[in-house]
């Protein structure tokens, strides 16, 4: 596999980061819900070092993810799909890219400003901003539960899209995502 897009296919960079991506949200969902569901001990604390360092790494990847879109060329699959549903799905996308840049930076901000220091896998540490718990830090965590929901419907409207171009327009759009194609 190229690792570089072409005219009709995404590359093995950006597939890597798209399927990567999407398994390092599911395991974030799963830690979530795990971490919260335990009584306090020390494994419901490790579960969330966890979470907080994978969403640091998601929110870390997200600008490296624009970067490499920005500097490849965008496969450019004839759409034969009408064109108000092409609009929103380039709008899905954009919500899509909005949450992976804001859904961990309000874990991160909620954490910082609710008092508790980030310890990035021993390689540096983001203090502490305020002491918590404190107003801000609770609005951030409804946003951070709400970008929890709002994930769901964009996911669920990208998956239709592409499953509507696989199997209605019969077109590459969905397999142009998938190796060995
Ligand atoms: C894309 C990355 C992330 C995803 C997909 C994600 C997902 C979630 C989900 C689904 C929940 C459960 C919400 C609920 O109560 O229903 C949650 C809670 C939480 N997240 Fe994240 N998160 C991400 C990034 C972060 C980051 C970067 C931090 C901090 C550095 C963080 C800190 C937390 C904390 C502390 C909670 C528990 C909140 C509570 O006390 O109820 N998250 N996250």
């Amino acid at each position: 596999m190229q690792g570089t897009n072409t005219k009709t296919k995404w590359g093995g960079v950006a597939q890597l980061f798209h399927w990567g991506m999407f398994l390092l949200i599911i395991g974030q969902y799963t830690l979530a819900y795990t971490m919260l569901s335990l009584p306090n001990s020390d494994e419901k604390f490790s579960l969330f070092a966890w979470h907080e360092q994978m969403g640091v790494t998601l929110f870390l990847l997200v600008f490296i993810r624009l970067w490499w879109r920005e500097h490849s060329n965008l496969p450019q699959n004839i759409d034969t799909a009408p064109e108000w549903t092409q609009f929103l799905s380039k709008l899905n996308i954009w919500a899509l890219y909005f949450l992976l840049f804001a859904f961990p930076l309000s874990g991160l901000l909620m954490t910082i400003l609710g008092g508790h220091s980030v310890n990035y896998f021993n390689l540096f540490t983001i203090p502490a901003l305020m002491q918590g718990p404190n107003e801000i830090a609770k609005i951030l965590l409804t946003l951070h539960i709400s970008f929890s929901y709002a994930l769901y419907g964009f996911v669920g409207l990208h998956i239709l899209g592409g499953l509507f171009h696989h199997f209605y327009l019969k077109d590459k759009v969905l397999t142009g995502m998938l190796p060995h194609n």
